[in-house]
Formats: structure tokens, C-alpha cells, sequence
């Protein structure tokens, strides 16, 4: 048997922001952010739109896509750090909201990498016997808890969902591999500290600026290229694939000079690399999907291509994939 993505779907608030924008709200330049991150615009979720609307747009295109109907899902994970509320989970919203079953549905917290976490543990359920159908969504709203007025941090995220339909196959066809990790020593790097159980929200906390996200740039950075580079090679080692057969490379789409030293490490030349974060920013779990939508849409991959899907996050965390495309073009 094998596991595959059967349908994709995502969910992209109208309202854009451009780094022009930005210029008029703290102290940056286009030519700074385009030059340092490759960003030029990303779309921001509009005033009561929340990331369980888009989470949800993203499940019915995808569920429509694998010509399924919410009956048929057998489980359903979220992958998010900025859910509607802190609980219950956004995957129970969308149990509701897409009329599926009363299957089982959770959240997952891995910043960035939780759509390949996702994606890890529906390939293993559905391996286990315990479900046909996974609909694993990336979703997220960073624009609700990015500090507006540190432009280290807000010139860099946008907002949006991405989700797949993970469907058993009776081919040995799909996913080919996995790679996962994390380490916890990095947490500190890049964080939303309030809000918790260790600093709940008081006036004090809300005036320390503690429910933002504090980032060490450049440490991520580091971490980020070099566990990018790691993590694809190893997926690739794990499928016996070697670098020249990979047809798409689809990284975290969080800064372009990120991706192409990752790519460099992993031996993929640029050609092969997708990247839309020029239209989109770092749109943290749901970044993934939403460069897979766009990747078969504009015909970048096809049924047969071999794909390595690559991530890092909060946590810190990181995850790799090689898979076999199986989906038809369209
Ligand atoms: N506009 C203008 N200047 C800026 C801006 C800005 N938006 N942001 C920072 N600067 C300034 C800094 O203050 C600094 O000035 P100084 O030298 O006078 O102190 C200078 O630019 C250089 O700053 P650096 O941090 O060295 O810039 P760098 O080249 O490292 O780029 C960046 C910064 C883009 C943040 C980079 O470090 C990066 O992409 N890091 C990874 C971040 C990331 O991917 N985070 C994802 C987290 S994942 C999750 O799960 C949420």
C-alpha cells in the first residue's frame, strides 16, 4: 500500500500588504525587506476573519479536489500556533464547520513545521490501519500576534491556510519518507512568552509586550539553513532518492536566502526550487500547502515527479519529506 496526497485546497484573505505599506508603519524600506527576506507583499486576514474561516475555505477546496465528501474523513489534524482561541482545538471548528462525521480531531503545535508533522502522523495512522481519509490542514493568522511596532519581526509574516486530503492507496506510490525532530533548547529564539500557564495575561504582561512574538533573528537564521539542509538530505537518504531525481524541491517559504542555502546543501539547483514568499511572507504552518497548490497549479509538478517538502519552526523544530506525486494535473 502506500499514502498520498489526493487533494489540496487553501485559504488566502483577500487584503494585501505590501512592504510599501509597511514603510508607512515602521521605521523600513521595500528595498530592505526584498533584499534581506525576498518578500514584496503578504496577505492579511481582515477584521472578525479568523484562522478557523481559513482553515476552513482550505478543507472544502481540498476535500472538493480529492472528489470526497466531509463524510469521508476519517480524521482531522490542525496544524497552528494562532488558533481562534487558545482551546478547545481549531480542528473541532472544523469538524463542525465541514460537516464531516464525529471523527476525532486535534490541533498540533510545531510552528512552521506542523504541516510536515501533520502530514508524518496521518501517513502513520492511515499505515496503522486507523483511518483512510486525513484531512491535515496548515493554518495560521501570525498577524494577530506579530508586535506592529518592531519591525525585526512584522516585515516577515503574512496569513493564510493550506490543507491536503491524506488518502491510503492500494499502490506503493506517495509518501517515501520522513525525517523529524526537535529540540527544545531553542525555544527561547522564537516565541510567544504571554498567555500561558507561566505568564498569564495580566496588565503587566500586556504591558511588557509579552503577547508578541520575540525573535533572535539571526539565530534562527543559522539554525534554519543548516537544519534545512540536514533534514532534506536525510529524507532523501531514508528513500534512497538521490539529489538529481528530485524534479521539485518545496521548502518553508520563510526567506529566500534561507531556501537557496538550503537548497545548495542539499544539492538542488535553484531551477528546481519553488518559491512564492514574494507574494505571501512566512505564512508559518500553512506555508508549505499553499507552495504545493501553487506549484501544481502553475504545472511545477506533475504525476510521477519526485518532491522533498522541508521545514523548521518554533520549538525548534524540523521536518522533511520525499514523496512521489501522484495527483493529476489541474
Ligand atoms: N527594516 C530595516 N532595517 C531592519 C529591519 C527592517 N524591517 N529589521 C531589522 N533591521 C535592521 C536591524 O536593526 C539591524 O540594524 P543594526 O545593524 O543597526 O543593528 C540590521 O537591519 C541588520 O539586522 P540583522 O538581524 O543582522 O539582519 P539579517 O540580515 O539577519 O536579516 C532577518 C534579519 C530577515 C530577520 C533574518 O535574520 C531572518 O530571516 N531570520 C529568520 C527568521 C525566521 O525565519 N523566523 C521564522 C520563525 S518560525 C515560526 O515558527 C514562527
Amino acid at each position: 500500500m502506500g499514502v498520498v496526497i489526493s487533494g489540496l485546497g487553501v485559504g488566502i484573505p483577500q487584503r494585501v500588504l505590501t512592504n510599501f505599506d509597511l514603510e508607512k508603519m515602521v521605521d523600513t524600506s521595500d528595498e530592505w525587506i526584498r533584499t534581506r527576506t525576498g518578500i514584496r507583499e503578504r496577505h492579511i486576514a481582515s477584521d472578525g476573519e479568523n484562522t478557523s474561516d481559513l482553515a476552513t475555505s482550505a478543507g472544502k477546496e481540498a476535500l472538493a479536489s480529492a472528489g470526497l465528501s466531509p463524510s469521508d474523513i476519517d480524521l482531522i489534524i490542525v496544524a497552528t500556533i494562532t488558533a481562534d482561541m487558545p482551546w478547545p482545538a481549531a480542528a473541532c471548528q472544523l469538524q463542525q464547520r465541514l460537516g464531516t462525521r464525529l471523527v476525532p480531531g486535534f490541533d498540533l503545535s510545531a510552528g512552521c513545521t506542523g504541516f510536515i508533522y501533520g502530514l508524518w502522523t496521518a501517513d502513520q495512522v492511515i499505515r496503522a490501519g486507523g483511518a483512510n481519509h486525513v484531512l491535515v490542514v496548515g493554518a495560521d493568522c501570525l498577524s494577530r500576534v506579530v508586535d506592529w511596532q518592531d519591525r525585526a519581526t512584522c516585515v516577515l509574516f503574512g496569513d493564510g491556510a493550506g490543507a491536503a486530503v491524506v488518502s491510503k492507496s492500494g499502490n506503493d506510490e506517495g509518501f517515501l519518507s520522513f525525517t523529524l525532530g526537535a529540540d527544545g533548547s531553542g525555544a527561547p529564539l522564537v516565541c510567544l512568552p504571554g498567555g500561558g500557564s507561566q505568564n498569564p495575561a495580566s496588565h503587566e504582561t500586556v504591558d511588557k509586550r509579552l503577547h508578541y512574538i520575540k525573535m533572535n533573528g539571526a539565530e534562527v537564521f543559522r539554525f534554519a539553513v543548516r537544519i534545512m539542509g540536514e533534514a532534506a538530505t536525510k529524507a532523501l537518504e531514508l528513500a534512497g532518492i538521490s539529489s538529481e531525481e528530485v524534479a521539485c524541491f518545496v521548502p518553508h517559504q520563510a526567506n529566500y536566502r534561507i531556501i537557496e542555502a538550503a537548497a545548495k546543501r542539499t544539492g538542488i539547483p535553484m531551477e528546481k526550487v519553488f518559491i512564492n514568499l514574494d507574494k505571501y511572507g512566512n505564512t508559518s504552518a500553512a506555508s508549505i500547502p499553499i507552495a504545493l497548490y501553487e506549484a501544481r497549479r502553475e504545472g511545477r509538478i506533475n504525476p510521477g515527479d519526485t518532491l522533498v517538502l522541508v521545514a523548521f519552526g518554533a520549538g525548534l523544530t524540523w521536518g522533511a519529506s520525499v514523496l512521489r506525486w501522484t495527483m493529476p494535473n489541474g
